[in-house]
């Protein structure tokens, strides 16, 4: 047999390759990425090189080769326009009761794509945490949420509320939310690196993935001007495991973040949302919330790749945001 037949066929095939085909990867390292939660194809190939070096132990050349070679293998690279348009086709759109917000948002909360939700205090970007963790079990019965709860804010008795009010099994939909409490910014970014194993390894369906606040742990641990890089760091690379799992999975992330005082804006709203360029630049949508007149809410999308800016009202109830 020719040397070059013979390397074909030594060749596993693509779709029963392991991440221990890849080149530089050993038994013992496999297991290290494995356990990190890179443990496909898929994974490498999406992952920075500084991930690999860090969780897997290899060294900068060699993660640049392993993902290179995870591109390879899964023919990475350009897609057709045709191509993107069929897997836009599995995007899922999570209604809320609010056909004004759904609207903004071209029909819904969309998988596949982070939404980040910013406004003062009060302004409602918790009850739309609670609305989707309800409503993405509206649209789909097996649907799981998973709730990142880092300002002690979730309440299951408001889950009751909205899920009576949309007409749900309440116990059933109560059951289909997954809530960890966050206690700092370093806990924040290991439970998100966690729900990779409730799809995995418990089979959940997990449809949104909710994190209230994105931000607010980053704000109180790193205070001065010294630590703005170091944080922006942490939070570039929460975002980027939070847009991997949107885009490998399928689902809707919804974070929500704090606004802070602009002292640049003379004219117009005078706030800006923490978390600078990095987070903005990481979300697919951005809604600007504000409390407007007699206890109205005003969405306002800002950013989004294929939507006019524009806005809308609603009115948070007991039983549920609603059109005014
Ligand atoms: P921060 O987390 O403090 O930044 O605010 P937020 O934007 O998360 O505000 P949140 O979503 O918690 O909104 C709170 C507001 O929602 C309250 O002030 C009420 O106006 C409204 N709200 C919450 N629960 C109910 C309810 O059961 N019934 C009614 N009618 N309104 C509610
Ligand atoms: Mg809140």
């Amino acid at each position: 047999m020719a040397k070059q037949e013979l390397v074909l066929k030594m060749k596993p095939k693509k779709e029963d390759m392991s991440i221990e085909d890849l080149p530089g990867v050993g038994t013992a390292t496999a297991e290290k990425l494995q356990s990190a939660g890179f443990d496909s194809m898929l994974a490498i190939a999406v992952a920075s090189p500084g991930e690999l070096v860090e969780s897997g132990g290899l060294t900068e050349v060699t993660a640049r080769k392993v993902i290179q070679a995870a591109r390879q293998a899964l023919e990475m690279g350009f897609e057709s326009g045709q191509d993107l348009l069929a897997k836009r086709l599995n995007v899922v759109k999570i209604k809320t009761p609010s056909t004004a917000l759904n609207d903004l948002l071209g029909g819904g909360f969309e998988t596949n794509a982070i939404t980040e939700c910013f406004g003062e205090f009060g302004s409602g970007k918790t009850q739309i945490g609670h609305t989707l963790a309800v409503m993405a079990q509206k649209q789909d019965e097996d649907a799981y949420a998973v709730y990142i709860d880092t300002e002690n804010t979730f309440r299951p008795e408001r889950i009751v509320q909205l899920a009576e009010g949309a007409g749900m099994d309440v116990e059933k939909v109560l059951k289909h939310i997954k809530v960890a409490k966050a206690y700092n910014s370093d806990h924040q970014m290991l439970l998100v690196e966690k729900i990779e194993d409730l799809i995995k390894n418990d089979g959940l369906k997990v449809r949104v993935v909710i994190i209230d606040s994105l931000t607010a742990h980053f704000r109180a641990e790193f205070i001065g001007r010294g630590t703005l890089s170091e944080r922006q760091q942490k939070i570039n690379k929460h975002m980027h495991t939070l847009a991997r799992l949107a885009d490998v999975h399928n689902l809707c992330v919804y974070v929500t973040n704090q606004v802070q005082a602009d002292p640049a804006q003379f004219f117009g709203d005078p706030t800006k949302a923490v978390g600078g360029h990095i987070v903005a630049h990481a979300s697919t949508f951005r809604i600007y919330l504000r409390k407007g007149k007699k206890g109205t809410r005003v969405a306002k999308l800002i950013d989004s790749p294929n939507l006019p800016d524009n806005e809308c009202g609603f009115i948070v109830e007991t039983a549920g945001i609603k059109d005014l």
